[in-house]
């Protein structure tokens, strides 16, 4: 939920760190800190607020700013509110040792208590000051090292953590350790710098070369030295591997546009290109993924598939639902990962559970996935970010390959979770005999042009903010749809709500009678998918219905459509494809509307009021 940064080496470690933190603000963004060493003294900087209000801080004081070590925090808080006092970093009672921490520790309460019997004080609510002190306590009486301080700490708690600790008098390390919250070690040239990160994005632009952290590790590094990695349950040395990233700094800039969120936006012909990019191979007629292949049997021999996934990552998996039903015919069941894994659920060794992620981070999903394995299912991971903790849960997987996607709102992470979701639908449909060579052909065919087709609707985006300026001041908002384009209604809901703090609501279309409709006035926008297959007439009369009621509607429609175009106040077009596809391009406008709407209300598009991209913590 947190973003921590550190670098330790040669160069001033400021501008690394802070250019860090706003990389890593998507993590979370309510309050900001920063420390520097600067070869004598400790100076630690820090404040409620955004990266840019830790630096105008800093501005004030220069001496903020020396020193080539450095570590950083980008808060979400969760113990103790956003305030100065309970941001990063916390030094311990004596200010010899700093730490960023991201994560929670559970069982901080009782360690305070006895740490306060020992005569320890302290400034802030919140845990993180609690385990820096207990660090401190441990250092102090098993007279160690900061590494088997921390180490032997760690086994005292309970919760989650990424964290990097300094310590004044070991003046060329830092010590990072991680349980359940991510962690990356930037190795420099010759040992001369590293860089630690919860994502390799600070420090792209100085080495590729990078030791991602597993559970319950820690590493002590040491410039000039090198990282020993060890297990901090027993102290034994593990043997890591440096990884080459494939990141390139172009892929974490805007890129000329005004917020991530756009960029992202326009970047999802691209991503669902790479997401289909030798896997869907439309000459040969075949669809090549060995994550599938390899577990084929388990895949045909199911008794259900269970769908598990948060937020916009379980709209993506509503849609793998219709996906797989209509054509693999495997039953299907989708769950908050939340509500799955505290309600006791029914997993047997013929289930397959597909988790749905982004960030690979999720703490529920990845909990959810754990349940399932101790229950003996098969789980198979449906991730963006390459590496990451649910990837690795998993016993089998797919990357969407969209690319970093940094704005909080999801966006190309839905369409490329959609798109692998349906190449799967059609390989178990094949493999099963549920569709025809003929028509898989013809899906492959319709599949290709999608990229081409997400184009043209992103060409419609000047209509679009047209139609933004015209219902921006809404209060309240339905969206609508049917089959499988009652989650895109889900999914434009969230989006609207979540970066205009608009409310809206999303329904399947013929539920809108069952009560629904009694909010409809002639303030009240309606987002209508009425695209020209499956129940259309049926969505048609939902339309009329609304008319009836003076309620404004905004259709999405398919090219030509003539009907719809006579009754709504507005229509916006997307090009003809399978039903079955119609979600990868009706989504695309909404995502839009959202976004234009957002703008025009100056909201902060990127970084939306309560929210972080990744949620770490239940
Ligand atoms: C909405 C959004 C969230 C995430 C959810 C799951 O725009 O981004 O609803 O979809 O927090 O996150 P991941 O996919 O990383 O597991």
């Amino acid at each position: 939920m947190c973003g921590i940064t550190g670098y330790i080496g040669y160069r001033e470690a400021y501008p690394i760190v802070i250019k860090g933190l706003q990389r890593l603000e998507y993590r979370g963004y309510d309050s900001a800190g920063i420390m520097l060493f600067d070869g004598q003294d400790i100076h630690v900087t820090k404040t409620k607020g955004k990266v840019v209000d830790l630096e105008a801080l800093a501005n004030n004081d220069e001496k903020s700013k020396k020193g080539s070590t450095g570590i950083g925090h980008t808060r979400w808080a969760t113990h103790g509110v956003p305030n100065d006092v309970n941001s990063h970093p916390h030094t311990s009672m004596s200010g010899n040792l700093v730490i960023v921490h991201n994560g929670i520790i559970e069982n901080y309460d009782t360690i305070k208590k006895e740490l306060i019997n020992r005569g320890y004080t302290f400034k802030s609510d919140t845990d993180t000051e609690v385990l820096v002190n207990l660090i401190e306590e441990v250092k102090k009486t098993e007279d160690c090292k900061l590494g088997k301080a921390v180490q032997i700490a760690l086994n005292q708690v309970v919760g989650a953590y990424a964290i990097a600790v300094f310590d004044k008098s070991k003046t060329n390390e830092i010590v990072v350790a991680r349980l359940g919250s991510p962690i990356a070690i930037g190795i420099g040239k010759d040992y001369k710098e590293f860089f630690v990160a919860s994502d390799a994005s600070p420090f792209i632009e100085y080495t590729n070369k990078a030791i991602y952290l597993e559970d319950e590790e820690m590493a002590v590094i040491k410039v000039g030295k090198g990282v020993k990695v060890r297990k901090i349950k027993d102290d034994s040395l593990v043997d890591t591997t440096i990884q080459e990233l494939q990141l390139s700094l172009e892929q974490i800039e805007k890129g000329g546009y005004d917020h991530f969120m756009l960029k992202e936006i326009h970047e999802q012909p691209k991503a669902i290109q790479d997401t289909f990019r030798g896997r869907m191979l439309a000459d040969e007629g075949i669809i090549k993924m060995s994550s599938v292949s390899n577990h084929l049997e388990k895949f045909l021999n199911a008794d259900r598939i269970i769908i598990v996934a948060c937020g916009t990552s379980w709209h993506a998996g509503l849609v793998g639902e219709y996906l797989f039903e209509d054509i693999a015919r495997i039953p299907v069941e989708v769950e908050y990962a939340s509500e799955f894994r505290y309600r006791n659920p029914i997993i047997t060794e013929k289930d397959i559970v597909i988790a749905i992620s982004q960030s690979g981070e999720t703490a529920d999903t990845l909990a959810a996935i754990k349940l399932a394995k101790s229950k003996g299912a098969f789980v198979f991971g449906v991730c963006n970010v390459v590496g990451s903790s649910i990837a690795r849960e998993t016993h089998s997987g797919s990357y969407t390959h969209a690319g970093p996607e940094i704005g909080v709102a999801s966006t190309k992470a839905f369409t490329t979770q959609i798109t692998v979701l349906t190449l799967i639908a059609l390989k178990l449909g094949k493999a099963k005999g549920n569709i025809s060579q003929t028509d898989f052909n013809s899906y492959i065919q319709m599949m290709r042009l999608i990229p081409s087709q997400v184009e043209k609707v992103l060409e419609s985006d000047e209509h679009v903010k047209y139609i933004s300026s015209i219902y921006k001041d809404a209060t309240n908002c339905l969206y609508l749809g049917r089959g499988f384009n009652f989650p895109v209604a889900l999914e434009g809901a969230l989006k609207l709500k979540e970066i205009s703090y608009i409310h809206a609501e999303g329904y399947p279309a013929a539920e809108m009678k069952h009560g629904p409709i009694a909010l409809i006035d002639e303030n009240m926008p309606i987002f209508v998918i009425a695209t020209n297959k499956g129940h259309y007439e049926k969505v048609v009369s939902n339309i009329q219905e609304i008319k009836s009621r003076a309620g404004k509607i905004i259709a999405v429609v398919t090219e030509g459509d003539t009907t719809v175009k006579e009754i709504a106040d507005h229509v916006i077009e997307i090009p003809e494809t399978a039903e079955a596809l119609t979600p990868l391009l009706t989504t695309i406008p909404l995502q839009l509307l959202s976004y234009h709407i957002a703008v025009m209300l100056g909201k902060n598009v990127d970084q939306p009021r309560n929210l972080a991209k990744s949620v770490t913590v239940e």
